[in-house]
């Protein structure tokens, strides 16, 4: 639990921008979760900038959440603040080759895709279907359709921030350096869906019992996407549409539409994970309120009131008949967010 002065002291900084102990569930697609400490609201970059800013300089803990769509926040929710990023600013350069979009890491990706459709630009066609946010999609490498971010992004603006230990310092803590940098594709070290900012927290997630890499509950992101430039295509309106349609479609046939974190896990090298589940007879298996989608096994369905213990039962169910049977371990493509 964050120190009560603290939040009084957020309270004071951030007026109607700061609450406390707010319900997760709501800003998650699963609709699962428990409460946080306190949530901040950023509605610009500006936000962003000034309330991460003060989180680092005060050494609070702090997670950002942009649009919840791939993550499993726990039942215990989060100690700590939680940064609900809506910084939404759009602006698209049609005038240089290729076309650009520049758009703050809060804009729903899905709907970046279809305004750039309306444009008669394409090259997004691919994520119309992503729920989340920009930052949360370059993070986790998003891809769908055979596109992915890495495809697509020119170049990320990041609030980077480091400890620099000052020799000079005589023995003094090392000093807190904070810049806003912009990073090109290379330095984000794409992989499949993940990059260099996801390894780095998971790497920092490790709390020392290797099947619960949770949050640890004193952390800090040191990254912070605020923004990126992506690469479109000059193209027809009419022409980008029926694309994204056909996409829509497709998803419509193969996905289901209740309350989800989208894939679950990650597909294995030359498998499917939904396949691998299905195979193994997991499908409408449910424990609680969860249950394993019946139309496609990589997606969890909230039917009510799930809990995070339900989920995380059968994802440990999942991995262990996956395993047993064809000696394939599942990695999770969700992030678990919070105390575990
Ligand atoms: N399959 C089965 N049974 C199932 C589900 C799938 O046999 O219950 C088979 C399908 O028939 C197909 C193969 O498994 O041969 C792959 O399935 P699908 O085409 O549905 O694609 P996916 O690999 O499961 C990936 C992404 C999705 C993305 C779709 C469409 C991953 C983990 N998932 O799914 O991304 O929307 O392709 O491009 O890479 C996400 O990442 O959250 C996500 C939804």
């Amino acid at each position: 639990m964050l120190r009560s002065f603290s939040l009084e002291k957020l309270e004071e900084r951030f007026g109607l921008g700061f609450r406390s102990n707010i319900s997760l569930a709501p800003y998650t697609s699963a609709r699962i979760g428990g409460l946080a400490d306190g949530v901040l609201t950023a509605n610009s970059i500006d936000d962003l900038v000034e309330m991460v800013t003060y989180l680092w300089e005060e050494e609070l803990p702090f997670i950002i959440l942009g649009g919840g769509s791939n993550v499993l926040v726990s039942d215990a929710g989060v100690r700590g603040i939680v940064l609900l990023n809506k910084a939404r600013k759009v602006v698209f350069d049609e005038e240089v080759d290729p076309p650009t979009v520049w758009a703050a890491s809060g804009t729903n990706f899905g709907q970046l895709s279809r305004q750039a459709a309306k444009r008669g630009l394409g090259g997004l066609e691919w994520a119309s279907g992503i729920p989340g946010t920009i930052g949360g999609a370059i993070i986790g490498n998003a891809g769908a359709h055979g596109g992915d971010v890495a495809g697509n992004l020119l170049m990320a603006e990041i609030l980077h921030r480091e400890l620099e230990d000052n020799r000079s310092n005589n023995g003094n803590s090392p000093e807190l350096a904070i810049r806003r940098e912009e990073w090109g594709p290379d330095l984000m070290k794409f992989s499949y869906r993940s990059s260099l900012i996801k390894e780095q927290s998971a790497n920092k997630m490790h709390t020392g019992d290797e099947a619960k890499m949770g949050r640890s509950e004193f952390d800090q992101p040191s990254m912070v996407i605020l923004a990126a430039l992506m690469q479109l295509a000059h193209s027809k309106r009419d022409q980008v549409e029926a694309l994204i349609n056909e996409y829509n479609a497709r998803r419509r046939e193969t996905q289901p539409a209740g309350a989800s974190m989208g894939s679950m896990f990650k597909n294995p090298p030359g498998d499917y994970a939904g396949r691998l589940i299905d195979e193994a007879g997991l499908k409408g298996i449910r424990v609680g309120d969860v249950a394993i989608s019946s139309l496609h096994g990589n997606f969890f369905i909230n039917y009510g009131n799930a809990r995070a213990a339900d989920v995380w039962e059968l994802i440990n169910l999942a991995q262990n008949i996956v395993s047993s049977k064809f000696g394939i371990n599942l990695e999770l493509e969700i992030e678990l967010i919070g105390a575990w």
